[in-house]
């Protein structure tokens, strides 16, 4: 499948939660567990972990307490879909979020929200109250309440966001062990992107067999991509993963589609000449922003711009990410003012791949996907 397929199970309202839940809630545990690693769903908040196999970790611990939180952080640069969910089928996260607590064993789920979407806070509060209202008449004893983020990338990243639930600094924990083991208050936690918990309800509603039609062997499903950029249809729209970049220019470019960054700066940078080859998802990645960009764009300004973000963003913990980010940023700055010449990219990437194998978390290790694809195929425009 390379070819471009438009969807619409995520934003269907022809979805009632509730009687889903309902007839879902007749199976064991072990057979809703089972449902979700046979449909392959994987997460959608960028790491691409599959679903039930996380649950099943989570259900196998013994602990008095667990949690359920859905990170609707939503900090990638260019991505807006979760927001999008929340706005307008808020209840079929809720709903996962359910289904999740029966199968771990929780009493309690979070939806940590990202701090510029507070707005949403009292509709998604009152969404809230009518859900509480549908597990009552379903027998289920769970609650869910809203924890508001404080505007820092780095709290999307699933312990450095439990630790500022916790009322900590926002900075990643050593893993493992991963927050499944040892989450929040220090027990066993399911972490779930909004997109991802709405999959699960996608996978209760139209079974596995049917939601393993869709997409590759390697990317089961449908994704929601938030285009932005040099596009004439910028939004949120649904596709069947699997399609090749050059058909995703094709429908969403503007005729003068130079690059095309997928998985927001934590991903790659896809020029022209790799358009055909490349489909989206397989080995690359499985956040949702994809960026075009067209000749009229400076592929420098796009890679500084990045750098400048990351810099700002990281959060020190770690040498390899604190000195590294700011040292590339100052690198491509020199050799563009030719205060160094062209060959320092070199060493640049250099350094790119040494805070990918030593940085202590997915910030600092995703730094050379962008900086890579970026210096490596716009070489001559990181020098004139
Ligand atoms: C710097 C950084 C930021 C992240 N931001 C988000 C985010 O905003 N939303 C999200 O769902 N996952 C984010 N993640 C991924 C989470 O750590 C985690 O993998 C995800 O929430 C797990 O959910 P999933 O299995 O449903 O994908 C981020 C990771 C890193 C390293
Ligand atoms: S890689 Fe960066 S963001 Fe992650 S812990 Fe290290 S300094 Fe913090």
């Amino acid at each position: 499948m390379s070819k471009l397929n438009k969807l619409g199970y995520i934003f269907s309202t022809n979805c009632n939660c509730k009687n889903v839940l309902k007839e879902t809630f007749k199976k064991s545990n072990d057979e809703i567990v089972q449902e979700l690693i046979d449909s392959g769903l994987k997460g959608r908040g960028g790491a691409g972990f599959p679903v039930g196999l996380k649950w099943k970790i989570a259900a196998e611990q013994q602990s008095d307490e667990k949690y359920v939180i859905c990170n609707a952080d939503e900090g990638e640069p260019g991505t807006f879909k979760d927001k999008e969910i929340l706005v307008k089928v808020p209840k079929k996260v809720l709903a996962g979020m359910a289904m999740c607590a029966r199968v771990i064993g929780a009493k309690q789920g979070y939806i940590y929200l990202r701090s510029e979407y507070i707005y949403l806070v009292n509709d998604l509060n009152t969404v809230i109250d009518e859900f509480h209202n549908d597990l009552k008449e379903l027998g289920i004893d769970f609650n869910i309440k809203i924890f508001m983020g404080s505007g820092a990338y780095i709290c999307g990243e699933e312990t450095a966001l439990i630790e500022s639930m916790e009322g900590k600094r926002g900075e990643p924990r050593n893993k493992p062990p991963f927050p499944v083991q040892i989450g929040y208050l220090g027990k066993p936690t399911v972490v779930n992107n909004v997109e991802t918990l709405v999959g699960t309800m996608i996978v209760a509603r139209i079974g596995v067999e049917a939601y393993k039609e869709l997409g590759t062997k390697d990317q089961r499903g449908s994704k929601l991509f938030s285009v932005s950029g040099d596009s004439p249809k910028e939004g949120v729209h649904e596709l069947e993963l699997g399609m090749s970049v050059s058909n995703f220019v094709l429908e969403y470019g503007d005729g003068d589609t130079k690059a095309v960054q997928i998985g927001g700066v934590a991903g790659f940078c896809v020029p022209r000449k790799r358009f055909k080859e490349t489909i989206i998802g397989e080995g690359n990645t499985t956040g949702g922003s994809t960026m075009l960009f067209n000749s009229t764009r400076s592929m420098y300004n796009v890679i500084h711009n990045y750098l400048d973000f990351y810099a700002e963003e990281s959060c020190g913990q770690c040498t390899p990410c604190r000195v590294g980010c700011q040292q590339l940023l100052k690198g491509i700055e020199a050799v563009k003012a030719k205060k160094k010449p062209e060959k320092y990219l070199n060493q640049l990437l250099k350094l790119a791949e040494t805070m990918r194998v030593s940085s202590k978390c997915g910030l600092g290790q995703s730094v050379t996907n962008s900086f890579t694809s970026i210096v490596n195929n716009f070489r001559e425009e990181m020098i004139y």
